[in-house]
């Protein structure tokens, strides 16, 4: 036997051994502390090391793999509240070493047509949760970065095929970050990015949007697309679509809406009302390792013309001729990547064996569980909450103006996070220190809420009763 195959019988000794420390790991979840990085920097450098002439057993690098993992914040974890979680399903994680155990080829569709046509199935499932239309299509990418990216890319070459140099792209003040920066890696100047005003709800202001755009159009330049966020990073915001569709449609301007964060909200009962019209946008991006629970490593762009994702990446060379495909789509022809993971099993199998069902009733759960703690929040006065909650973010402080109150908000956050029952993160909002407390995890239940109201309260009266009358 080659040295690189397993035997049948070591294949399933490291299946047993590897099944085993990932119940551990999965099963301990729940009492695991919600971050855990004391020490993390000294664990890191054990891990610069010589590449090893010949090998060790499983044993001992699984050994030196569980406190690499567990000293991280606990992303997988119920008490996981910052940033975006989303938890990681392990039915995906089956798909995954399915797809990578029998590693098949999908970047073109000929050397395998059946899972070809999964991944895309895969796709055409989440258009249509999206209310797309079926000759709507789209691409599988890493995350909501890379689905951006190919968005702007497919929206300069339809609407400014010749000369981008004039092009402007749209967006509010709070669009998340990976916008402006796909612009610049597309080729935009940052000067043909304009960041619009906002209303009091944190969604982008239609005049001031209208004002710029002919302010550019006055000056010669061709604004091109705008972006529409669909659950905003800081506080879940949702801009209007029907008022931007309609500013888009006046000038044959492409709509992207970003629905990295917000777009399996649609899920809900409320969700088609919360984001009105997101079907009619040109393109839509939307990341299964957020609402959809999967692990890291999975995003969605969705678009209503597939035709303009194949303008923006399709290329020929003679070395492909022998699989140049009859059927479409040809993944590699819809995306900057040709060599790539099998990702579409990730979405199919999960979807195949839990149902859409099961999908809808978490993300319905993590809808109630926010109210309940924006609720909460709001019955006590200490707290100021920066708006209601539109979808599962809560964006909030401890009242109060200047310097010594964001240090207080800051200590408070540090507090609850301390006692490793929940994970909270900050932002800035108008210069203000702002804790936000984000519900997405599948593994998040009403205990675990409670906690990080209770958690919140119990802190606030420690770090108030201690601050000077
Ligand atoms: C609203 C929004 N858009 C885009 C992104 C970027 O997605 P990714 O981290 O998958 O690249 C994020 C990430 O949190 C996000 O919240």
């Amino acid at each position: 036997m080659h040295p690189l195959e397993l035997t049948a019988e070591s294949l399933q000794d490291a299946l047993d051994l590897t099944t085993r420390f990932v119940r551990e790991e999965v099963d301990s979840l729940e009492g695991q502390p919600s971050a855990d990085v004391a020490g993390a920097e000294e664990l890191a450098r054990t891990f610069v090391e010589r590449v090893p002439e010949s090998g060790q057993s499983l044993d001992r690098i699984l050994e030196r793999l569980r406190p690499a993992i567990r000293k991280s914040f606990n992303t997988a974890g119920p008490g996981y509240l910052a940033f975006i979680p989303g938890g990681g399903i392990m039915s995906a994680a089956l798909a995954d070493f399915i797809a990578a155990s029998t590693n098949r080829y999908v970047g073109v569709r000929p050397p395998a047509p059946a899972l070809a046509q999964i991944e895309t199935t895969a796709i055409a499932w989440l258009a249509s949760i999206m209310g797309y239309p079926k000759t709507a299509g789209g691409i599988l990418t890493s995350g909501g970065s890379l689905s951006t990216l190919s968005a702007i890319v497919a929206a300069r070459e339809t609407r400014l095929p010749d000369d981008f140099s004039r092009g402007v792209i749209y967006m509010s003040e709070e669009t998340h970050y990976c916008v402006p920066k796909a612009a610049r890696i597309a080729g935009f100047r940052d000067g043909q990015v304009r960041r619009v005003a906002i209303d009091a709800r944190r969604r982008i202001d239609p005049d001031a949007l209208v004002r710029a755009i002919e302010a550019d159009l006055g000056q010669g330049l061709r604004p091109f697309m705008i972006i529409a966020n669909v659950g905003t990073t800081n506080t879940g915001a949702i801009d209007d679509i029907p008022r931007l569709l309609s500013i888009g449609r006046q000038h044959s301007m492409w709509v992207h809406a970003d629905a990295a964060y917000g777009g399996f909200f649609r899920l809900a009962d409320s969700g088609p009302g919360l984001m009105p019209e997101i079907e009619a946008c040109d393109s839509i991006t939307l990341d299964p390792h957020k609402g959809m629970f999967l692990p890291y490593g999975t995003g969605c762009l969705l678009v209503r013309d597939p035709e303009a994702l194949k303008r923006a990446h399709s290329m020929d060379a003679e070395y492909l001729h022998d699989v140049r495909a009859q059927e479409e789509p040809n993944f590699s022809d819809l995306s900057p990547e040709l060599s790539r993971d099998f990702r579409g099993l990730r979405i199919w199998l999960p979807l195949a064996l839990h149902g859409l069902g099961a999908f809808k009733d978490a993300i319905e759960e993590k809808l109630e569980l926010t109210r309940w703690a924006w609720e909460q929040l709001r019955e006590d006065t200490r707290f100021e909450i920066v708006d209601e909650p539109q979808l599962s973010v809560i964006a909030f402080r401890l009242k109060g103006e200047g310097p010594a109150a964001d240090r207080l908000n800051e200590e408070l956050q540090r507090k609850v996070n301390a006692r490793g029952r929940v994970f909270l993160s900050s932002t800035r909002l108008d210069g203000r220190y702002v804790i936000r407390l984000c519900v997405l995890s599948f593994r998040t239940h009403q205990d675990r809420v409670r906690d990080a109201v209770q958690a919140l309260r119990a802190e606030a009266d420690g770090l108030l009763a201690q601050r000077p009358a």
